[in-house]
């Protein structure tokens, strides 16, 4: 059975105070996440351990991090491994943010190893790929999206492309309030599945949670989250509101 996953990245938005007014909201949220639904937050790195702490008896929220280095350790000035991650107990990890492509450089090689060192340390990675505005436009956003995921996941074993997250968004709906039809995600989400399929089997592919972001709200989660194939939402903006956000999670945990 696919996992739900409700995720909300932060990015590098509210103040220590301010977030930790949202996560305790969020905590209040009642829904019936559970084992097989749950909701991962993505805050600043310097409030990982204290909200870790804050809601760790709670079953349906973990709180992830929005970055990591590939090294375990040495002299990477600013970095964080997932070696530090885990003895925090983070159990997931953002890799390949369209933001990180785009203002840090990350290409897809150095993607697939962040994504070997997390799964090394037992993290989860969720991996987001999506094509820009000029390339859906050029009509050639398939071929892009699937070199992105050949790229940084097929060098993985059957096992550890099972525990990986995949999230896709486009990035001409990141930020900007367009969004993809449901269709159009659809679309995207059916093509990767059948990708991973070809390669990894049909067990690992059905197996595996595939995720939309891209200005998802409470007005359009509905219909997202109804598609086939997708199996949750990575949300930015609307992650900052604690009432916008409990009424996706509402919407779907249901
Ligand atoms: P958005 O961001 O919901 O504000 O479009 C999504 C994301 O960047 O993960």
């Amino acid at each position: 059975m696919r996992k739900k996953i409700i995720a909300g990245n932060w990015k590098m938005n509210l103040d220590y105070s301010e977030s930790k007014s949202l996560i305790q909201n969020i905590a209040k949220i009642e829904s019936d996440f559970n084992a097989n639904a749950e909701i991962v937050i993505f805050p600043s790195m310097p409030y990982l351990s204290v909200f870790h702490e804050l809601t760790k008896d709670i079953d349906w929220i973990n709180i992830g991090s929005q970055n990591c280095y590939f090294e375990k350790s040495g002299a990477f000035t600013g970095e964080t491994s997932p070696v530090q991650l885990k003895s925090l107990g983070i159990k997931y990890c953002l890799v390949g943010h369209s933001e990180r492509r785009d203002y840090f450089s990350e290409d897809n090689v150095v993607l697939a190893k962040k994504i070997k060192a997390l799964l090394e340390e037992g993290i989860t990675p969720i991996f987001c790929c999506g094509e820009q505005l000029q390339v859906r436009e050029a009509n050639v956003y398939k071929e892009f999206i699937m070199k992105q995921v050949e790229e940084s996941l097929f060098d993985l074993s059957v096992q550890d492309i099972a525990r990986v997250v995949i999230a896709y968004e486009p990035v001409w709906a990141i930020g900007t309030g367009k969004t993809a039809t449901a269709q159009q995600a659809q679309e995207i989400h059916q093509l990767i599945r059948n990708r991973i399929a070809k390669d990894f089997g049909d067990k690992t592919a059905n197996e595996m949670s595939i995720l939309y972001g891209g200005s998802m709200k409470a007005e359009n989660a509905r219909e997202l989250l109804a598609q086939k194939d997708i199996d949750g939402g990575l949300i930015g903006g609307a992650s900052l509101n604690a009432d916008t956000f409990a009424q996706i999670s509402i919407s779907y945990s249901e």
